[in-house]
């Protein structure tokens, strides 16, 4: 068993995750900033949240909202300067809260210095990225990219270079020793300035075995070369020994297509890799294959999935929302008549499952899916290549308009809704992406005054978990029950609980 001095700090923790772009607007552009999570730090300790995952801040083109990264330590000046980051820093620790910072490192932007200057024909930074000739008038394999479409993009000069995203998001070749070495620097550089660990994006696909042709597929044609493969576990085993291990960090791998058996070789102690993964099999337990295409959601599938990872993992990253993700009460839930009951029981799941809740922002005031009037009130990137992509397909526009707008990520990116104002607390100026008109009973100013609001029930949830030996320490064991009731126990050597989700409506 743990001691005291063994156990890891953040074995109990809540963590929240924080959209910068969609927080909290300081500045009136319209752009949540770093002095607006500053200001809602106090907000988030009564809340009872001991770390933040920032997603990304640092300089970008924006093209995946930060999540290409142009330079590597610097600041966004979209979202403030280096002194306002170490700003939030320090106060979020006076509040015994840290923070983990979003790291990318399959890709970077194409703006960064070292893709200019690979382009620019300087062999030392060609060999940081994957630029190969095509063979004959094709790309030099089949791969697809995640967003649709080819993952290779013809340059200039008549040659190719890998991207697994965007063709703004060229794949860093993780062969090359010196990717290694910049890469680990980066990681000393924001560990040395008291942040306390990564989420580290789609880890799991950062070390591409082979160029080979893939077997053919629907989508992502060519994953079997660079899914969980030896050499990426390798590398995460050498940010731990010799990075992070030095720093006492928590780790948290975005881990994409995740068995559990991956999952265990990934984020079991004893392989001294990462600490917790994010599986993704309860995110797709309506879709048919790809996420756009939906079939009907059904609760007994969720309580199976759940269970499963329950049973495999010692501590899962459980999760209902991020920003990649529809809203949870959209997605298992309902936004009728039963929106605040299915708020509640969603976070009532989140937190009394074993392992470690994640809640993202706005999810504890049961926040609903965008109300975009059509596709062109859309900013995801990846919205827009699947539009491509369907259009290729030939869909047409109703047909697309319907599948990307109840699936797109804008979805969850919406501005968090402090209070009911124009700009709902979020902005005096104009939104970057379209705030929700459910702002008027649905915001944080609300709820904060009534007491029996998705907000307190949170914070109550929240406080109670804290408190209870079972939720913290204690197993987890499936109590047969009707198909959509699901029944669990949570025990310790001091508490018993019996929890009780009727999932279906
Ligand atoms: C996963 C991130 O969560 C997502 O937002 C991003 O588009 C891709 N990785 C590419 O970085």
């Amino acid at each position: 068993m743990a001691t005291s001095s063994t156990k890891k700090w953040w074995k109990n923790a809540i963590v929240y995750q924080i959209y910068p772009r969609s927080f909290c607007d300081s500045n009136g552009d319209g752009i949540g900033d770093i002095p607006g999570i500053i200001s809602k730090l106090h907000y988030l300790k009564e809340l009872g949240v001991d770390v933040i995952w920032l997603s990304p801040v640092y300089p970008s083109p924006g093209y995946d909202n930060g999540y290409d990264i142009s330079d590597y330590k610097g600041i966004n000046p979209e979202f403030g300067t280096m002194e306002d980051m170490e700003k939030l820093i320090s106060r979020a620790k006076r509040l015994g809260i840290k923070i983990i910072m979003d790291l990318v490192i399959n890709h970077t932007s194409d703006e960064h210095e070292w893709f200019k200057k690979a382009l620019a024909g300087d062999s030392k930074y060609r060999d940081y990225y994957y630029f190969r000739d095509g063979k004959g008038r094709k790309a030099p394999n089949n791969w697809g990219s995640f967003f649709g479409g080819k993952a290779w993009t013809k340059t200039e000069n008549g040659d190719y270079y890998l991207h697994l995203f965007s063709k703004k998001q060229p794949d860093l070749n993780w062969h090359n020793p010196d990717v290694y070495e910049e890469i680990t620097d980066i990681m000393r550089f924001w560990l040395d300035k008291g942040v306390a660990g990564f989420r580290c994006d789609v880890i799991n696909i950062i070390y591409k075995e082979s160029l080979e042709n893939g077997k053919r597929r629907f989508a992502l044609t060519g994953k079997e070369h660079y899914l969980n493969t030896e050499g990426c576990h390798e590398l995460i085993q050498r940010f731990n020994a010799e990075v992070w291990s030095k720093y006492k960090t928590f780790i948290v791998g975005e881990t994409v297509f995740v068995t559990p058996d991956d999952a265990k070789l990934l984020s079991d102690e004893s392989r001294k890799e990462l600490d917790a993964v994010f599986f993704f099999e309860h995110m797709d337990v309506d879709s048919r294959g790809v996420k756009w295409f939906k079939k009907a959601y059904k609760p007994c599938r969720l309580i199976r999935i759940l269970d499963k990872w329950q049973k495999a993992l010692e501590v899962p990253a459980n999760y209902l929302e991020n920003h990649d993700q529809i809203r949870s009460v959209n997605h298992f839930g309902n936004t009728g008549k039963f929106w605040e009951k299915s708020a509640k029981l969603l976070c009532g799941l989140n937190l009394c499952l074993k392992g470690l809740p994640f809640i993202y922002e706005g999810e504890e005031i049961g926040m609903t899916n965008g109300d975009f009037r059509g596709l062109r009130d859309l900013k995801d990137v990846e919205s827009a290549s699947v539009n491509q992509a369907m259009k290729r397909l030939l869909l047409v526009h109703s047909i697309r308009r319907r599948l990307i707008l109840r699936t797109t990520r804008d979805n969850a990116r919406t501005p968090v809704q402090w209070d009911s104002s124009e700009g709902a607390g979020f902005t005096t100026g104009t939104p970057w992406l379209k705030i929700n008109a459910n702002k008027s009973y649905i915001n944080v100013k609300d709820e904060k005054e009534d007491e029996n609001s998705i907000l307190n029930f949170y914070k109550k949830m929240i406080e109670y978990r804290k408190g209870s030996h079972a939720l913290n320490e204690g197993t987890y064991r499936r109590v047969a029950s009707p198909s959509d009731v699901y029944i669990f126990t949570r025990e310790s050597d001091e508490q018993r609980l019996y929890i009780y989700c009727k999932v279906g409506s």
